[in-house]
């Protein structure tokens, strides 16, 4: 038997431990805060308690080029690591946009053509979002713009031309097109919240034209279930079970893609749920060192403020080559999770995630990218001698969440030995989260790292 494509997405809102904190828009304390140009079915997917979602028959068709992904033990990557218990990989990366986001991107760009939209436009960090999006509009028939943070368009410059082979228009950011970018003369930068704010301006200012987002949405998570489902099918066609289940997290969707199926099926069975653990970059550690509260999702501020694991957005995120885990906050539905003590965090240097992509590389013929890079060292920390606190006792599934062919320059540091590594001072952290409302009622004081 081999697993087959599911035809449902599956999500864990019917079964959170307490409901999401609604957002905060600037007039009311309330309100689902999805956007009002988003298409109907997307804020069905974020506000609904609905455990099946039916996969469009497009989407679907679009899915069948690159899913079922591959799944494995990864018994040469035990050895090198010396595990005691094994290890299964999950990998995303075998897609023309190299990584997990085409899922969301594919069902994005198909609800959008519906709802009659002619252009997508987007920000990306480490250019994967954008690659997937590029693609997902080239198939649906759809114009495609992305403003990519600039340090990593010069750091990756081939992702620039990917995009353009797929018929994207690219900005680097700050690109001066925009109120937002504050018509930088030097055109030097590298906030991912910018970049996510250009777009956000591009589209309210231009018709027929929506800004549309991969990563810390509810519905893009929804869409990622697919790989935790996946997972869920070709363990028990292994007859193995894992205890726990490690993802990197940039705002949360491949963590929240693979893990939060465990999670629906626990709480659907009665089932004991493996332990989730969200593997962060130390450079932006919003979920071990970040405190719970409303912030910002772009540098706009002009969305609604959402309920957040946040190391503050206006948090300068120093330069490292995980792009896309420089976010400064996570998904309002993996930090609720957070919160209630569904889901657990630990924080990997730079130099750890590429030793681990190296590891994975000479061990499993598999290079992935720095992003997964992060997720690979905590599985490995797990599987040996634990991480803050955890450690796996039968086993872990890791989500290998895109290739690095395109980050080859990040690997050449390492072997060049030129890899820096910088985590923010507590008294960064302090000052740059000091402003923000605190979530809940009587929620008290601002707790760096705080958790129930
Ligand atoms: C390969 C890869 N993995 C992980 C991430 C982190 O994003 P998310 O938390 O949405 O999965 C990114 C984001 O760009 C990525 O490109």
């Amino acid at each position: 038997m081999t697993v087959e494509l599911p035809t449902s997405w599956r999500s864990t809102l019917p079964y959170l431990s307490e409901p999401m904190p609604p957002d905060l828009t600037p007039e009311s304390a309330g309100g689902t805060g999805v956007g009002v140009n988003l298409p109907m079915e997307l804020v069905r997917q974020s506000v609904l308690e609905r455990e099946y979602w039916q996969i469009p028959a497009e989407v679907l068709d679009a899915y069948r080029q690159f899913r079922p992904t591959p799944m494995w033990r990864a018994t040469g990557f035990e050895r090198a690591i010396g595990a005691r218990v094994p290890v299964y990989m999950k990998y995303e990366g075998g897609n023309i946009s190299g990584s997990h986001k085409l899922n969301t991107a594919l069902a994005q760009a198909y609800y959008y053509k519906k709802a009659g939209v002619k252009e997508l436009v987007t920000g990306t960090g480490a250019g994967q979002w954008g690659t997937a999006m590029a693609a997902a509009c080239a198939l649906f028939g759809l114009r495609c713009r992305v403003f990519m943070v600039e340090s990593s368009l010069r750091r990756k410059p081939y992702r620039g031309v990917l995009m353009r082979m797929l018929g994207a228009e690219i900005h680097s950011s700050p690109s001066g097109l925009t109120n937002v970018s504050g018509k930088r003369a030097d055109g030097v930068g590298n906030s991912l919240a910018l970049a996510i704010g250009e777009a956000v301006e591009y589209a309210t200012t231009h018709d027929g034209v929506a800004f549309c987002i991969g990563s810390g949405e509810t519905y893009s998570i929804l869409h990622q279930s697919v790989i935790g489902i996946e997972s869920q099918a070709q363990l028990a066609e292994l007859d193995a079970q894992v205890d726990t289940v490690v993802g990197a997290v940039g705002a949360g969707s491949n963590f929240g893609g693979i893990a939060l199926p465990f999670h629906a099926e626990a709480r659907a069975t009665g089932a004991q749920p493996p332990m989730l653990v969200a593997a962060e970059s130390s450079t932006a550690p919003k979920l071990t060192r970040g405190v719970y509260a409303y912030d910002k999702t772009d540098a706009t501020g002009s969305g609604p403020l959402e309920a957040m694991y946040t190391i503050g957005s206006d948090y300068p995120i120093p330069d490292a080559h995980s792009a896309g885990l420089r976010f400064h906050g996570a998904a309002k539905i993996i930090s609720a999770m957070r919160h209630t003590g569904d889901l657990a965090a630990t924080a990997v240097t730079q130099q750890e995630a590429l030793d681990a992509g190296r590891l994975l590389t000479r061990h499993e013929a598999v290079l992935p990218a720095p992003e997964s890079g992060h997720a690979l060292a905590a599985a490995a920390k797990l599987a040996t001698s634990g991480a803050d606190g955890m450690r796996s006792e039968r086993g872990v599934l890791v989500c290998v969440s895109g290739h690095g062919y395109l980050d080859l320059a990040a690997y050449e540091q390492l072997l060049n030995e030129e890899l820096g590594d910088e985590a923010p001072s507590e008294q960064a952290l302090l000052s740059a989260v000091s402003g923000l409302k605190p979530v809940g009622q009587g929620a008290g004081p601002l707790l760096v790292g705080g958790r129930r």
